[in-house]
Formats: C-alpha cells, structure tokens, sequence
C-alpha cells in the first residue's frame, strides 16, 4: 500500500512552497523499523551511539579511515566486534578484479562486514560477481536514479545516495531518494536505501518521512536529532519550580 503526501519547507510570510512530493510506503506494516546507521571510523563516536541505542550499523569510507591513525584492518576489526550490524568496509581498487579480491578479503575479518562498491560500471561487475559469491555489496556515491537502478540489477544488498553532495550543488537530494523508493518498490528489488551524505537532522526526518530503509548519520547529526531549545528551557523552568517549592 502507498500514499502521496507532500512535503512543504521553506514557508515565507504567508506564501507555501512546495518542494516535493513524496511517496510514503507502507512494506512489512507496522513491523517496519528505520535503521541508523553511524557515517564514522571513530571507535569513541561509535560507542557513544551504541550507548544511545541508536547504531543499527556501521559505514566507513577511505576519508573518514585517513583521520583515524591506526591500521584500517584493525580499526575494522574493532567496529565490528563491538556492532551487531552490518559495517560497510570501501574498496579502492578501480577495476573489478580487484575490487572481488580486496572484498574478498576484507570478508575474512568478521560476519558483519559489508563491502563498499564505487558506483562506476566496473563496480557493478563486482557487485554481480560478489553476489554470486554471497558477499553483501553497498554501492556507493550514487547521484542519480539511473544509477541505483543499475546497482539493484547488479544484486546491490544496498545503494547510498549522497543527499547533503547533492543538495551542495543546488540539487535535490531528497527527491533522489523518493525516486529511488519509488523505482525499487515498483519492481520489488530487496536493495535497501541508505540515505547518506547526511549533514542535518532534517535530512533524518525527510529520509524517514519517505520510508527509506536506512539513515547513515554522523555522530554529530544524532546528537543534534535529541535537541530542541523549549526542551532545555522547559528542564531549566521544571527544576527552577522544584528548587523553590523546597524552600
Ligand atoms: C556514505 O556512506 C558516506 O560515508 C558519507 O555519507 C559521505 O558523506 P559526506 O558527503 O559528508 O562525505
């Protein structure tokens, strides 16, 4: 079952600006649980969002590794013991023999390991041979619908479109992503959308207004999703009211 409901943002005096529509899905009803996952390499980051209890999973890219300054295998190694999720590990080779031989190892390093692909057209000559071979692939860097489409057809487990990339350069990021629900759920393909490039708590609320499967979220963009000022003024008052009524 779906629904249309438009999304409306950027309300200027009394005029409405309708920026999109969105098409919202109902699959697996009720059941249907938004993932989060953490867009960081940073074990201490990583910790703080289990303790939240909002880590469903793990991406990493070769940048957010550089900032790290030890091996990647281990820093790996260590994000996937302390996850129960899926935790994408970038391949950098450039041609799909070697994207197939590095994904094959990096599978060696624990069950959870999901290999991150480069959406480019010998990255879905991976993604094809490494699903044959069972290896969950996340296809990365994704910009258009046309894209994805490849990707679900090639047997990604996951696509990452890039929203905050997209929207940088006055696109639409979102709009993205609602084509994309859209394509999937007209053929049934089981590919899961990460929402990614994700730099703002509203980029959460539209990717879950849409119904996308998964939000990659830095730290710093979860912690921003817990505040709201009237709460903090709302806390400071309660406790101003306690305080007094003890005296
Ligand atoms: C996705 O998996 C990427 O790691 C990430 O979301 C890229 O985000 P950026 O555009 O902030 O670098």
């Amino acid at each position: 079952m779906q629904r249309v409901v438009i999304v409306q943002r950027g309300v200027r005096g009394e005029q409405v600006h309708c920026l999109y529509t969105h098409t919202v899905y109902y699959s697996g009803g009720k059941g249907r649980k938004m993932k989060f996952f953490i867009d960081t390499a940073n074990i201490d980051e990583i910790k703080k969002g289990l303790e939240l209890g909002m880590v469903d999973g793990v991406t990493t890219n070769p940048s957010l590794v550089a900032k790290e300054p030890r091996p990647f295998l281990d820093i790996l190694k260590e994000i996937c013991a302390i996850v129960d999720g899926p935790v994408s590990a970038e391949v950098v080779s450039l041609e799909a023999e070697g994207m197939v031989a590095e994904a094959r190892d990096l599978v060696k390093v624990a069950d959870n390991i999901v290999i991150k692909i480069p959406m480019i057209e010998e990255g879905l000559k991976a993604v094809k041979r490494l699903a044959a071979e069972d290896i969950r692939t996340n296809v990365t860097l994704i910009f258009s619908s046309a894209q994805a489409l490849l990707a679900a057809k090639a047997g990604a487990t996951y696509v990452s479109p890039f929203v905050g990339r997209l929207d940088d350069i006055s696109s639409n990021g979102m709009e993205l992503v609602s084509e994309i629900m859209t394509m999937y759920e007209n053929y049934n393909y089981n590919t899961e959308v990460i929402v990614a490039s994700v730099r703002s708590p509203m980029h959460v609320v539209e990717a879950a207004m849409i119904g996308a499967d998964i939000a990659t979220i830095p730290y710093k963009v979860i912690a921003q999703l817990a505040k709201h000022p009237l709460t903090d003024i709302g806390m400071e008052q309660f406790l101003a009211d306690w305080e007094k009524r003890q005296k």
